[in-house]
Formats: structure tokens, sequence, C-alpha cells
């Protein structure tokens, strides 16, 4: 990574987010804070990029922004909580991050499981968490304003300003997303309870692509480990813990 000074500012008052870091350009922000976990520091870390030469996405793929026009950051968390319920600090993000961006631009969201913010079909925002011990780092990818979208993603994903969102400065929404984010991690079973209502995936028809082939049917709940409940052809309720869930258009 570019060894830089970062700009530092506090989070919102009163969170557990107290120090937010800005960069001009990291690798990857997940990568960076994942670092620092590592060499002991606090819960409430926040590392923001102006841009990523090697963002993360999920199942391996990369994070692609264009620079200076996206929300591209991460937090440490150090949850105490049962390995069971740990996925609900990512969970929580993502109804942070649905939330904010609906409150500062006016955009309507939902989710598609695990954890995109969606327009329609199209992309917004996405969630990676990656833990190291005690450590959850939890990296938010949000586009905010980009001139075009990139030759790989049309179709696929889509930014705030191109679905006619108010204009909103990055420090504005990264704001709104702590302040938001850390009231849900103080109250997780009620982030599940708005993370089913923001699922738009509940009651679709679904293909989910498994490393062993794909399976269809009604995503038809989600279980207190955050894996989706498949009903197939046969009646029978398949839990898949993680996949790549494509919305079909009903039978
Ligand atoms: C996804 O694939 O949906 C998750 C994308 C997460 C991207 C964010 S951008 C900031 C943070 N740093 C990374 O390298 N990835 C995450």
């Amino acid at each position: 990574m570019p060894d830089q000074a970062a700009s530092r500012t506090a989070g919102p008052a009163g969170t557990r987010f107290r120090e937010v870091r800005w960069l001009a350009s990291v690798d990857s922000t997940n990568r960076l804070v994942l670092e620092e976990a590592r060499a002991g520091a606090a819960e409430g870390l926040v590392v923001c990029a102006g841009e990523q030469t090697a963002g993360r996405g999920r199942q391996g793929r990369a994070w692609i922004a264009p620079a200076g026009s996206s929300l591209l950051c991460s937090v440490l968390l150090r949850p105490r909580l049962p390995p069971d319920r740990r996925h609900l600090v990512v969970i929580a993000a993502s109804v942070a991050v649905a939330g904010a961006v609906e409150s500062t631009t006016g955009v309507a969201t939902s989710l598609k499981w695990p954890n995109d913010v969606m327009v329609g079909e199209a992309k917004l925002a996405g969630v990676l968490a990656e833990a190291d011990g005690d450590a959850v780092v939890v990296g938010m990818g949000v586009n905010v304003d980009w001139p075009e979208v990139p030759a790989q993603l049309i179709g696929v994903a889509t930014a705030a300003n191109r679905e006619g969102g108010r204009p909103v400065g990055l420090p504005t929404l990264l704001d709104e997303v702590l302040r938001r984010y850390d009231a849900h991690l103080d109250d997780l079973p009620g982030a599940l309870r708005e993370y089913r209502r923001r699922l738009g995936t509940l009651g679709r028809r679904v293909r989910v692509d498994l490393s062993d082939g794909p399976l269809t049917g009604i995503a038809a709940d989600v279980d207190h480990a955050g894996h989706l409940l498949v009903e197939v052809e046969s009646g029978c309720l398949v839990e898949v813990a993680a996949g790549d869930v494509v919305h079909l258009r009903s039978a």
C-alpha cells in the first residue's frame, strides 16, 4: 500500500467510532484495517479512501469504483458475541448503509441476500466482513457519484447520482452510516428485524450458484445464523450459508 499521511477526523459524537482516517489512495481499506487490528488497534477505528488499487469484494472478487466517486471505508469491531451471532454485525452494516443512502440522497433501496444494497436489480453498495481472532473488519463500498458506469459493471451496478439521488458529500454520508451503524450494533435483534423488512430476496424465486451447482427455489426465510432458506420444488427447505443469489422472474 502507498504509505501516505492520512487526515484524521472524529467519528459522530457519542458513537464507538472515535477516529476516522481519510486516505487518498490505498490498496484496500479492509486489508489496512485488518493489519491495524493485528497490531492491537481498538474497536471503532474507521479508515476511508478516495480510491482503492486492489479493493476486495465478496467471494474473492475485486471491488471496482472510479476514483473519488464512492464511499470506500472499513471499520474495526471487536464484538463480544458467540460465533453464531457474529454475522449480525454484518447484517447491521447493510441495514445502516441502506438507511443512510435513503436519508441522505433520497434513493430508495432494497437488500439482496446476503448484504447487497440494490436499486432494482443493480447494485449500489456492498459489504465485506473479514475476521481475525476477536476482530471483525467490516468494509463498505457505496457508489455515490459516478461520472459513468465502468464498462465491466454495465447492467450490474449503479450509483446514487445515476438514480436521481440528491448530491451528498462523502463525509456527510459516512457520518450518517456510522451514526446508524452504532445504533444498530447496540440493538442487533432490531437490526435483524429491519434487515428482514428490507430484504427484497424474501418471497422471490431465486437461483443460488453454489460450488457444486445451481439451486433453484423460493427464498423463504433467513435463519438465526443469517443463512438463506430456499424452498425447493420438493417442498424441502435447503439452508444456504454462502453463495451468489440471482433473483429470477416467477415461474
Ligand atoms: C461485495 O462484494 O459486495 C462487498 C464489497 C465491499 C467493498 C468494500 S470497499 C471498502 C472495503 N475495502 C475493500 O477492499 N472492500 C470493502
